[in-house]
């Protein structure tokens, strides 16, 4: 996919290198989601939008698509602010019916387009809102891709009550939680962000959290895995299909 490469041209025995730093390739990738959903959101249809840095640099590009957008649905409080910022309107999902695509960035994404998320901390409301959607949008940067989950420590939203309980069963599972301090989610929970996972069978693992009492919910997103990856390298952005 041909996206106009936001980049810097080192010189370097005589061959031209073009390289973009991180930001710059969550700027490319936003724009070139920006440019997925120009082509294929239906005019008027709903879009979901993620949370995130790549997420705010998506927003800022779809500025310039708020005329022919129903509506948006936000995935975060800051989400919603920032799309409000741009005029863009947010509707409440209770109120959407169907919703054409959801875009959002990842903190890990393998080969099955399965993927961590949860590193800002919306990984509930960002998985409802995925759930929603006909269609999810990974937008990422190669310093993303892995071949097995769990470089990334997994956040687990938790009823406050049940934090202690929900530590040392995921301990059973194999992980060191540790309890992100100082952080309340929208939603008014904790996140213990699990360390030390080697994630084989993300699908199964997502299950048996979800199964914990006092769970909310997990940052796998295996068993509802993105749909389209747009990724970032240092000169392009590359286009992957479930
Ligand atoms: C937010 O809770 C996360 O799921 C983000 O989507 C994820 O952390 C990616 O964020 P960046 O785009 O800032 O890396």
């Amino acid at each position: 996919m041909a996206v106009a490469p936001i980049c810097r041209h080192h010189e370097k025995n005589e061959q031209t290198i073009i390289a973009m730093t991180q930001d710059e390739m969550k700027q490319a990738v936003a724009q070139a989601a920006c440019d997925y959903v120009a082509a294929h959101l239906p005019a008027g249809a709903i879009l979901g939008v993620g949370t995130g840095s790549t997420a705010n640099y998506f927003i800022d590009a779809i500025a310039t698509l708020k005329d022919r957008i129903g509506g948006t649905v936000a995935s975060s409080e800051a989400t919603r602010q920032r799309l409000e910022g741009h005029g863009i309107r947010v509707l409440d999902l209770n109120d959407v019916g169907q919703m054409a695509i959801y875009v959002d960035g990842a903190d890990e994404i393998d080969g099955s387009l399965a993927m961590i998320k949860g590193g800002g901390g919306a990984l509930t409301r960002e998985k409802i809102v995925a759930a929603v959607a006909d269609i999810f949008v990974c937008i990422c940067d190669d310093t993303k891709r892995v071949k097995t989950l769990g470089r990334f420590p997994l956040p687990v939203e938790v009823i406050p009550m049940a934090r202690a309980h929900v530590a040392r069963q995921l301990k059973q599972l194999g992980g060191t939680p540790k309890l992100r301090e100082g952080f309340v989610t929208d939603n008014g929970n904790l996140i213990l962000d699990v360390h030390g996972l080697h994630i084989k069978q993300p699908t199964t693992l997502e299950s048996q959290i979800d199964g914990i009492a006092g769970v909310v919910s997990n940052g796998l997103f295996a068993r509802r895995g993105a749909d389209v990856l747009l990724l970032a390298t240092p000169s392009t952005v590359e286009v992957m299909k479930r």
